[in-house]
């Protein structure tokens, strides 16, 4: 039996008949998803492999863009953005299962990428919250030198650096051991309630997801159930 809690007050960002089909229609990767996500709510999304999570956030992401159906943030419809990169890189943070980091860059490096391009020197907000994830030993660290945990936690400074309102995390910690995966899940945890940031996250780990304030299940590339965690 499934609970559906009523719609969040705010909502940073909400889906309208959202689909996303692949192969001239014969897949469909997302089938009119209507979700609504609140200021500062950590959400999770759940449900079978192919079912249409990773095709969600990317939509979100402003990675891929939708068949059918909008997006909006906040009053905005991603629909009459003009630049989505610039949209993306001011509000968006990602993280992903298998970090993608540059290899050729340090930790340090690897955390400024995202303000390439910014004026002003971001180097001592990059250090501070290498610092704050534990890794202040580890900045001049090329990825291949660090541990699963590590790369993943530099990977969440990257995501922060231009201070976004929205993470989307799809299993992020998908390649790590369980005591690194609760280490990852604390530090973005941490951060997320401190800098009141909106967390949408992709999860197979019902440890991960029991996290969440709600859990979103999907299933054939529809929303299948909303659940308070
Ligand atoms: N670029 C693409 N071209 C064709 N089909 C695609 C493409 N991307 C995704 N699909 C299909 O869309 C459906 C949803 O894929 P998606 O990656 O969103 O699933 P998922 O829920 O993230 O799965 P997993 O848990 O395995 O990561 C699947 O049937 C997949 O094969
Ligand atoms: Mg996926």
């Amino acid at each position: 039996m499934s609970i559906f809690p009523p719609s969040p007050q705010t909502p940073i960002l909400s889906t309208h008949k959202l689909s996303l089909l692949f192969d001239e229609g014969q897949t469909r990767a997302l089938d009119g998803v209507d979700i609504e996500v609140g200021e500062g709510e950590f959400v999770a999304i759940t449900g079978p492999s192919g079912c249409g999570k990773s095709s969600l956030l990317n939509l979100i992401g402003t990675l891929d863009t939708p068949t059918s159906g909008d997006i909006h943030f906040r009053t905005q419809p991603y629909s009459a953005l003009r630049d989505l990169s610039l949209f993306r890189r001011e509000n968006i943070g990602f993280v992903f299962q298998s970090f993608h980091l540059l290899p050729t860059l340090s930790a340090l490096d690897n955390v400024l990428v995202p303000t390439i391009g910014r004026p002003g020197d971001h180097q001592e907000r990059a250090r501070a919250l290498l610092t704050k994830l534990g890794l202040s030993k580890r900045m001049n660290h090329f990825p291949a030198k660090l541990s699963g945990g590590e790369r993943q936690r530099v990977a969440i400074a990257r995501a922060l650096i231009n201070d976004p309102d929205i993470i989307l995390a799809d299993e992020p910690t998908g390649s790590l051991d369980s005591a690194n995966a609760a280490q990852v899940l604390d530090v973005l945890d941490g951060i997320r309630r401190e800098k009141e940031l909106t967390v949408i996250m992709v999860t197979h780990d019902a440890s991960v997801s029991a996290r969440a304030d709600r859990i979103i299940r999907m299933r054939d590339g529809k929303v299948d159930a909303e659940v308070a965690a």
